[in-house]
């Protein structure tokens, strides 16, 4: 498949072909997300923290944790629209620091775009990175980086007011140059309504059936990540099972003395001259 750039998801998302995203946090799961022609996106979500570095939560991992792991994402990537999450605190001073830490993203990790979570206070930021060429996705509704000041991961627009605020600020993304926006954990209802009211590609995540898109953490898409479960979350393979299966394959033959097979699985060395070594 041809490589997916940005006008690429445009059109997808103009003839009402849905946006198929998946996470990657390493080498081996870019090559996964590349193996189909059907995966348009790519992305190193910060959900890295979690289901790869073994943390409590986004806002530990740091910007060169980040950038360690985008670059081999990328080098397993072929067709597929390359984002990456900025961390916590990397955009969050002032802006020409975030620059300076978008710039470093796209330069040492050869992310295509940056994922900025945030509304209105991240506006001008998103401005001025889309001014100078680096592509802006929002993450706008459940923005996890913030779970603690949301007082948990919560389903976010339950009420009129913040639903209004939720809807003004897709509208602000949009026209400070946002290329796409991933809508969080937010009723059906909205997320249907925020993809009307705006031109550019949704790609929802617990958002229902109707935005532009849909993306899944790897790890809960394929089983292997074996913590909280959210309702959005579906399983599409049971890698964990598959896994322990392979480990206690492997105990059993080291154990029961199967493995290696002295023939099939061993090297020898020519009888002469093991026996002049002797
Ligand atoms: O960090 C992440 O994996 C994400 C996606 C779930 C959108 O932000
Ligand atoms: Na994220």
């Amino acid at each position: 498949r041809d490589k997916v750039t940005i006008q690429t998801l445009q059109t997808l998302r103009e003839s009402k072909v849905p946006i198929s995203m998946l996470t990657a946090y390493d080498y081996p799961t870019a090559l996964s997300c590349s193996s189909n022609p059907d995966i348009d996106i790519t992305l190193v979500g910060d959900s890295l923290a979690q289901v790869c570095l073994g943390y409590k939560s986004t806002t530990q991992l740091t910007l060169d944790q980040m950038i360690h792991h985008a670059s081999a994402v990328a080098r397993g990537t072929t067709h597929p629209f390359l984002v990456a999450d900025m961390p916590f605190g990397s955009y969050h001073g002032s802006i020409d620091d975030a620059v300076n830490n978008a710039v470093r993203m796209v330069r040492d990790s050869q992310v295509e775009a940056i994922k900025l979570e945030g509304g209105e206070e991240i506006i001008g930021l998103v401005r001025r990175l889309t001014s100078i060429g680096i592509p802006v996705m929002g993450h706008i509704g459940l923005m996890p980086q913030r779970h603690v000041s949301l007082s948990g991961y919560k389903v976010q627009g339950k009420n009129v007011a913040s639903a209004k605020e939720l809807v003004r600020t897709s509208t602000l993304l949009e026209e400070a140059g946002a290329f796409a926006m991933v809508v969080e954990a937010v009723p059906k209802e909205l997320g249907r309504y925020i993809t009307e009211n705006v031109t550019i590609p949704t790609i929802g995540i617990g958002a229902g059936p109707w935005t532009n898109g849909q993306v899944l953490v790897w790890d809960d898409a394929m089983g292997t990540w074996l913590g909280h479960k959210a309702k959005f979350v579906r399983r599409f393979a049971n890698l964990q099972a598959a896994r322990e299966l392979g480990v206690q394959s492997f105990a059993n033959a080291v154990k029961d003395g199967s493995f290696p097979d002295p023939v099939r699985e061993s090297y020898t060395i020519d009888p002469a001259e093991w026996t002049k070594f002797l």
